[in-house]
């Protein structure tokens, strides 16, 4: 049996995700829809959760995000996500998302969001996931805080019957 341990960079998880704002995107106003950005970012998360865990991840949780500035009609919103931290089965994904009018090149930093995804095997049943190694400065801090957050996710968390 091979049993040697496998430890990811943060790297390998790395997705960028790049959409266009079109007109059913948006609300009466020409504003970007909440939902329809919680859709993109929950896409762009499963993909980095899938990338490091090599296997389909489903999301677990979605802490809180808030929208600070509108993202209008034409805008291009850009995605960029990388898993911060890996646990036992689940993996937390963070997201930065970017809205920029392309035709004078202003971008600004929308929203950011911390997701959590657990890697289940053909019987739905979570599956331990590799480790993963920061490296830069960005990386490290993320890691770390990456387990505070957890630690108040889990305290939160409702339990189903
Ligand atoms: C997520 C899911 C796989 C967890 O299964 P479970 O039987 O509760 O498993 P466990 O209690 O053993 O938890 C498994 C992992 O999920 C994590 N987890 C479970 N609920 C969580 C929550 N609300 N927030 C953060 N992490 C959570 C646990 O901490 C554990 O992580 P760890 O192994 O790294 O410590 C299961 O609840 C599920 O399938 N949910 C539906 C997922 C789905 O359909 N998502 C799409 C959104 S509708």
């Amino acid at each position: 049996m091979n049993d040697k341990k496998i430890i990811k960079k943060v790297s390998s998880s790395f997705v960028t995700m790049t959409e266009l704002v079109l007109p059913n995107h948006t609300n009466q106003l020409g504003n970007l829809l909440g939902g329809q950005l919680m859709h993109w970012i929950d896409i762009c998360a499963a993909i980095s959760a899938a990338k490091h865990s090599q296997r389909v991840c489903v999301t677990a949780s979605v802490d809180r995000i808030d929208f600070l500035h509108p993202i209008k009609l034409g805008n291009v919103v850009t995605l960029l996500s990388s898993v911060n931290r890996a646990f036992n089965t689940s993996v937390e994904v963070g997201v930065k998302v970017f809205a920029e009018t392309p035709i004078d090149g202003k971008k600004f930093h929308s929203n950011t969001a911390y997701l959590t995804f657990v890697g289940i095997d053909k019987d739905n049943n979570p599956v331990k996931t590799f480790e993963i190694q920061p490296e830069s400065e960005d990386e490290i801090r993320r890691y770390e805080q990456a387990l505070e957050r957890r630690q108040r996710r889990l305290k939160t968390r409702h339990v189903s019957n």
